[in-house]
């Protein structure tokens, strides 16, 4: 809703310049984010009402929404306030320039643009939720199109679980457009917002401003109650603690109480003089008044009138007497709807709330209850009072709560779950064992959808544990659903002792289900590391369903023997088990896939490890595509990392590293730590690629930390030596290779699959050439030469001859080295595998410059920057460039031809170019700063744009590239005259 301006703010006049800058900077095009704590009644909203009224003068779109207290569970009720009204107002025009899978997401979200979702009642997953925070994050993109955007998302304490989880991504990935977004939030009432979002909100970060009000200065507090008298105006001060709205509320009341603010029992927030300065308010209103007051509070904030005149069993005519009584006092203000009406402040309402009699708020909430289902309004706000009001065993409010849930399951399932618990906690006794197995059910589709694997669990084995005998089917659904929470919770052991259980007492061990569950022990024992039970397993599964003509369980039998396969180095085997599932997968529907999506994760990790990367990366994009249209984005947590791993070993890293990233923006929402672990330390090996080894510790080390106490150690392992390698390159050889080590289990490196060890070797290698331990370097690189030659992979013979490069090559072979070098180059470009190709390559042209065959060192180092360059690995690029530059080659880059692709010197802002030419003049950037009479932050923030556009990573690097485009522009200049 558009922006509420407050008169005459006093004071703030630091707070003030900050939010000027960031207004000036993100109409400047860079996007803003402020959040802005502190206590009740400090003047948060005042400052964001400040914030709008300015960004109005400049032209912006300013709007404007505040969740309220005790509605916490209206699904995005604070999104919907900020931005409906105003979406309601649009053309439908506005919205040509998303895309119709967009335009679906956020009709799920605003009632506005309800009509152009095409609904479905399937259950709701990170993934998907996370799709609709991505469309609301384009959307304000696009509303920034016209003209700036300002967004102010107030009274984040009271917020619906829904809006956090927006308002968190939106933190993490600020929209890419001239956006300011500012929340309020009192820090001291938000147990309930997410860790993720109080994290950010409250330590700010370098896109994240934070101002922490504090109170008003003396003199300014004493501009706001405006007493002439110093000492009663000290005296206010002082017992306020200058809180501006206790200063206001009590010098409302002056004269009551001189005694000091807080008594003995405060235990709230607000002190309890000034709750009593607000009750006393109440004194002397007439009963009708008085009555609607307390039903207001209890009806909303704001309320409607004919919802507060049912609670207060007033007829219109008083009712209106009483609204008009009470704005008279400015207890209540006319909303912007019509028949709306707000508090003056949300401490007016809850005090008027607080001091209701127990008695008079419950029949309140029954009214509003009764009032609002009269209306037809939707369950969730009817939920809100029943959950007040509702008696123990009360049906019809279990079935109001039910109805809530599965509204709100799909898009706020924080909210669902907290439904279906309240429900569950009013089923009587007498309530049949179907109704409460179906709620416990539901509650633990909910639970599990945000993160709470534990609690969705105990509701699982709740429901086990009421089903009968005779119930098979249910039983072993209930089962398998347990162990996979077992599995995700990271207790391999117990999953497996359940599996087995269920296995063995399946009346059928011959059966579909006898191999499903089988497939489960197979890939528990993957994440066990028992290699060789996996194998066992999967075999035992094939060999079950081979008779049972059920082809879709057939492939994912297949596909998890291949993988067991791949990972126990019986490679002709694996691809023999390889070829035949991906025939099996290719005669299965999308329908029948979406019941084994496990075939398709499965098939893809074995075809990654088989380096059929565009086999690996089509199954893993079906397996995707399947995921999200069935809604089971988190089921197959493998499938993003087999493909982001694929486009990584294609050269493609920044689609690479985009997919990772929004993976892990989807795992974090899900709290899935198995997830989010192998979607972390992928990023992590493509950040180094691209040249952000901070980045790529930072993501390693939360993998690490994230799945340390798990006990499955796949995850972990790989986590460990992704935390290795980004430790090798941020010039930490030795400790890269103890961490290499301790990770992996030791020289042998035994924790990692066979098909893969090679690859870790190399790395190995190189950590212990750069520790100057030349002995440990050739041991490493002799097991990768034995592994190579044993399991027979193109890429694990790639890394062995790199690793017997580096090792001649320190040894003083350079000649030998530079065959096994290219060796390398041929074995990985074999299989596609092209940035690895590429380092090879780079590797040959150190040692043909070594070895003294200077043109073709030359020759290989100029290709390997060209296909670096393209990958997008320019961390590796510029170690070809380095050798180059070794030989006295200036590295020639093509700058202009990629302006398609958004970078190059032409693609940079008149701004940018203006700071570039200042930089490659040796400028720091506060000298660039204080010439351009711009913040330091301010240049930091082009500073990252320029260094994108020109593809470097140093200043450095930015003066030869302005340079050469200026030679470039003379040299046509000179050709035109
Ligand atoms: N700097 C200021 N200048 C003038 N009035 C102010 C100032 N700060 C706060 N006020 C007044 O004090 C009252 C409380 O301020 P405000 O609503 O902004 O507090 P808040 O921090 O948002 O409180 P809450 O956490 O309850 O939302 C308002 O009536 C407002 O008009
Ligand atoms: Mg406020």
């Amino acid at each position: 809703m558009l922006a509420g301006v407050l008169t005459t703010l006093v004071g703030r006049q630091t707070e003030l310049d900050l939010l000027e800058q960031m207004l000036e900077e993100g109409c400047a095009g860079s996007p803003q984010i402020v959040s802005v704590t502190g206590e009740p009644g400090i003047g948060k909203s005042s400052l964001l009402a400040e914030l709008l009224r300015r960004a109005e003068e400049r032209g912006c779109l300013a709007l404007r929404g505040s969740a309220a207290q005790f509605e916490g569970d209206l699904p995005f009720g604070l999104i919907i306030d900020a931005l409906d009204e105003y979406l309601e107002s649009l053309a439908p025009s506005a919205f040509h320039s998303l895309e119709t899978e967009t335009l679906a997401e956020l009709g799920g979200v605003f009632p506005a643009l309800r009509s152009l979702d095409p609904g479905s009642d399937e259950p709701t997953t990170a993934a998907e939720r996370h799709r609709a925070y991505r469309a609301a994050r384009e959307l304000l993109e696009r509303l920034a199109d016209k003209q700036p955007l300002v967004l102010v998302l107030d009274d984040l304490h009271w917020a619906d679980g829904a809006s956090l989880e927006l308002v968190s991504h939106l933190f993490r990935r600020a929209p890419r457009a001239r956006v300011v977004l500012a929340v309020g939030l009192r820090p001291r009432q938000a147990a309930h917002v997410t860790e993720a979002v109080m994290d950010s909100v409250l330590r700010g970060s370098e896109s994240i401003h934070s101002i922490a009000l504090g109170p008003l200065a003396p003199a300014d507090a004493q501009v706001l109650v405006g007493l002439a008298d110093p000492a009663e105006a000290e005296c206010l001060y002082r017992r306020s603690g200058g809180n501006p709205f206790y200063m206001l509320e009590l010098a409302r009341g002056l004269g009551d109480d001189k005694h000091g603010l807080r008594s003995a029992e405060d235990d709230g927030d607000v002190p309890s003089a000034v709750v009593a300065a607000i009750v006393r308010e109440l004194d002397g209103l007439s009963v009708p008044a008085r009555r609607l007051a307390e039903a207001g509070a209890v009806a909303g904030d704001p309320f409607e009138l004919d919802v507060a005149l049912a609670a207060a069993g007033l007829e219109e005519p008083e009712a209106l007497d009483a609204i008009d009584e009470l704005s008279a006092r400015d207890l209540v203000r006319s909303a912007a709807a019509p028949r709306r009406f707000q508090f003056r402040h949300p401490l007016v309402r809850n005090a008027v709330y607080e001091s209701c009699a127990p008695g008079m708020r419950l029949a309140a909430h029954e009214h509003c209850a009764n009032a609002l289902a009269a209306q037809g309004a939707p369950a969730a706000a009817r939920a809100h009072h029943v959950q007040h009001a509702a008696r123990a065993g009360d049906l019809t409010a279990v079935a109001v709560l039910r109805e809530a849930g599965e509204a709100a399951a799909r898009r706020a399932p924080a909210s669902a779950a907290r439904w279906f618990e309240l429900a569950l906690g009013l089923l009587p006794e007498s309530a049949s064992r179907e109704d409460r197995i179906a709620l416990l059910m539901a509650s633990a589709e909910t639970e599990a959808a945000i993160g709470r694997f534990e609690r969705s669990r105990e509701a699982v084995l709740d429901s086990l544990a009421l089903t009968t005998d005779d119930q098979h089917d249910l039983r072993l659904q209930l089962t398998v659903q347990c162990a996979s929470l077992e599995q995700l919770l990271g207790h391999q052991e117990e999953a497996h002792a359940r599996l087995t259980a269920a296995l063995d007492d399946l009346s059928d061990p011959s059966s579909a289900e006898a191999v499903a569950l089988i497939i489960h022990l197979a890939v528990g024992s993957l994440y066990r590391l028992d290699l060789d039970g996996m194998r066992e397993w999967s075999e035992r599964a094939l060999a079950v369903a081979q008779p049972l003509g059920d082809l879709p369980l057939k492939a994912a039998s297949t596909a998890a023997l291949a993988v067991a396969d791949t990972f126990t180095g019986h490679v002709l085997d694996a691809e023999a088990h390889c070829s035949e599932a991906a025939t099996q997968v290719e005669n299965l529907s999308d329908g029948e896939l979406g019941h084994r999506l496990d075939a398709l994760a499965n098939l893809s990790a074995a075809e990654l490890y088989l380096h059929r990367y565009p086999e690996a990366a089509s199954h893993a994009r079906r397996g995707i595509a399947i995921g999200r249209a069935t809604g089971q984005g988190d089921i197959a947590p493998v499938l993003v990392p087999v493909l982001g791993n694929v486009l990584h070993m294609w050269g493609r890293i920044a689609e690479s590293a985009e997919l990772l990233d929004e993976a892990i923006d989807a795992a974090r929402l899900s709290a899935n730590v198995e997830q989010l672990g192998w979607n972390l330390l992928g990023r992590s090996f493509t950040a180094i690629a691209a040249g952000d080894v901070a980045l790529a510790l930072l993501t390693a080390e939360e993998a690490v930390d994230l799945t340390r106490n798990l006990d499955d150690s796949l995850v972990s392992t790989n986590a460990g030596v992704a935390l290795a390698h980004a430790h090798y390159e941020a010039g930490e050889p030795q400790r890269a290779a103890e961490l290499l080590l301790l990770a992996t289990g030791g020289d042998e490196l035994p924790r990692i699959p066979d098909g893969w060890r090679a690859n870790y070797f190399e790395l190995l290698t190189r950590c212990w050439l750069a520790a100057g331990r030349t002995e440990q370097a050739e041991q490493a690189a002799a097991r990768a030469e034995s592994t190579a030659s044993r399991v027979g992979l193109p890429l694990a013979d790639a890394m062995a001859h790199r690793a017997a490069a580096a090792v001649a090559l320190a040894a003083g072979n350079p000649e030998a080295a530079a065959e096994r070098a290219l060796a390398a180059v041929v074995a990985a470009e074999a299989i596609d595998a092209r940035v690895d190709a590429a380092v090879a390559r780079t590797l040959a042209g150190r040692a043909l410059a070594a070895a003294g065959h200077r043109e073709r060192a030359l020759d290989e180092l100029e290709q390997a920057v060209g296909q670096l360059g393209a990958c997008g690995a320019l961390r590796y690029r510029s170690h070809a460039e380095h050798e180059l530059r070794k030989l006295g080659r200036n590295p020639y880059r093509r700058t202009s031809a990629k302006d398609a692709t958004g970078v190059g010197v032409d693609t940079l802002t008149a701004r940018e170019a203006e700071i570039a030419r200042l930089v490659a003049k040796r400028r720091t950037n506060p000298e660039v700063a204080s010439e351009l009479f711009l913040s330091v932050k301010t240049i930091e923030t082009h500073m990252r744009n320029i260094f994108r556009k020109l593809e470097v990573t140093s200043r450095l690097d930015v003066a030869p590239a302005i340079e050469l485009a200026e030679q470039l522009e003379n040299a046509s200049a000179r050709r035109r005259a």
